[in-house]
């Protein structure tokens, strides 16, 4: 490797200095093309560009590798949980017995919101969605706390546990309203994903029967959804701390380009997507070529990523879930095997195949969602509250890079050149 590329343009040659990663992926620097140039480098939706350097996740789309701070996906996903593997991504290094106490403590400690964000809940419609609430909610949140405004260092770990606690709160209270049932405080004697399902689907004066199957399966769909480098939404939580907005404005934000169905949101579409199969009666089939029929906008939602051109290493997690939970749970669910069914067809046909389309992360979640009772607008709120400790330590990567500046584009302007006004009687 030269460590350097060269650029011919209008007969000059420019040497650019190159980047190597710890993984042998190859950066070519352009810092100072436009300055040496004039020119800017052009790429709608960032395919080949790279926005920052960061050692927090890795992955490979060709061989269908992820890694958080270097542990593989499946080794995390087999021996360790969300909490511990959301310090891992905070911090770098996995907890040690006092560490894991006291982020554990620090979650319990900040799980209660401030008893006035209840009427904040008031002001919205039964039919918001809760994605909505949760953006709102969440920049609500920091109002009652003007230390995260007016953030310190110091305060890092009490600001990132506050938000990682209590975007657990939001959701399971904004479902709780949706509902028209009172909501459900969290108990300091339950676990974070335990505490959740508690808020979720208890009621006043009964428990919800805590089963340990599924609080694993939903711990496991949140470490899952933890952190995945530079998607749609990280890269949002990046250029909003990049201004050096606050953790839960950042977050805030993250949470809104989460929401769009080419991204989180793709999990409540496969599901509805699922649906539509089943009640009409089609065995798939019929829907696949639809998609394939470019008169159509219909795209088979959780196939393809723009990074993984291999199998999503969760997806292939995930899947195996779905049969352990439902048979766990004595359920069967249709909805799965017409989503085996569509997977088993696309792999063999020339028109997934030749885009290098399988199924990714959000294909089988929503069924193990669906089995645990969460509703299916809820869906892209859990992947919210799984990414949530990946968004944080993005935010913390950016406010930590001494080098950080603020994220600003450049364009190719494509508008009408200089013309002077025109007043309104001449223009007819
Ligand atoms: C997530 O980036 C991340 O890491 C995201 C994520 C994370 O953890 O943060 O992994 C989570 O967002 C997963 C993706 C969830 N979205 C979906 O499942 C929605 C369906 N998938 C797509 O819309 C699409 O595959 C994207 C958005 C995921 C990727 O889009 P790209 O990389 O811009 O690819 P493209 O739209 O340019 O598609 C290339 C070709 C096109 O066909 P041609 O123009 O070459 O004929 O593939 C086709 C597309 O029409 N295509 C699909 C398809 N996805 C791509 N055709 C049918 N069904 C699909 N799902």
């Amino acid at each position: 490797m030269t460590g350097k590329a060269e650029l011919k343009l209008d007969g000059k040659t420019l040497t650019l200095p190159t980047v190597v990663g710890s993984e042998n992926e190859v950066g070519i620097d352009v810092t100072n093309l436009r300055k040496e140039t004039g020119a800017i480098t052009l790429d709608p939706g960032y395919g080949n560009t790279g926005s920052c350097e960061s050692a927090i996740t890795f992955i490979d789309g060709e061989k269908g590798i992820l890694r958080y701070r270097g542990y593989d996906i499946a080794e995390l996903a087999e021996k360790s949980n969300f909490i511990e593997t959301a310090y891992l991504l905070i911090y770098g290094e996995l907890p040690d017995h006092v560490q894991l106490e006291e982020f554990s403590s620090l979650l319990t400690e900040n799980q209660m919101l401030h008893e006035g964000m209840r009427f904040h809940f008031e002001s919205f419609p039964p039919t918001a969605h809760p994605m909505a609430i949760l953006s709102a909610m969440i920049n609500a949140a920091s109002s009652y706390h003007p230390n995260i405004i007016h953030k310190r260092e110091e305060r890092f770990p009490y600001h990132a546990a506050r938000l990682m606690s209590q975007v657990r709160t939001i959701a399971a209270f904004s479902h709780r309203k949706a509902q028209g049932l009172p909501v459900i405080y969290p108990k300091s004697s339950l676990k974070y994903t335990a505490n959740f399902l508690h808020m979720m689907f208890s009621h006043p004066g009964e428990d919800y029967e805590l089963k340990p199957e599924l609080i694993r399966a939903l711990d496991l769909i949140f470490l899952l959804h933890a952190d995945h480098e530079q998607n749609c939404s990280t890269s949002t939580v990046r250029m909003v701390a990049s201004s050096r907005a606050n953790l839960f404005a950042s977050a805030s934000a993250g949470v809104c380009a989460l929401w769009g169905p080419l991204h989180g949101g793709a999990n409540q579409a496969v599901l509805e997507m699922l649906e539509q199969i089943h009640d009409e009666g089609d065995d798939g089939s019929k829907f696949l070529a639809a998609v394939k029929d470019k008169t159509t906008d219909r795209r088979l939602m959780g196939f393809g990523h723009r990074v993984y051109k291999n199998f999503d290493p969760r997806a292939l997690i995930i899947k195996e879930q779905c049969d352990k939970v439902l048979s766990q749970l004595h359920k069967s669910d249709p909805l799965l095997d017409i989503a085996k069914k569509l997977e088993q067809i696309a792999l063999k046909d020339d028109y997934f195949v030749s885009r290098k389309l399988y199924p990714n992360v959000d294909f089988y979640s929503g069924i193990i969602m669906r089995a645990i009772g969460i509703p299916l607008d809820m869906f892209t709120v859990m992947f919210a509250i799984g990414r949530m400790p990946g968004w944080i330590a993005n935010y913390k990567e950016v406010m930590e890079d001494p080098n950080s500046r603020i994220s600003r584009p450049r364009q190719i302007y494509t508008g009408s050149t200089l013309r002077n006004y025109t007043p309104m009687e001449a223009r007819g």
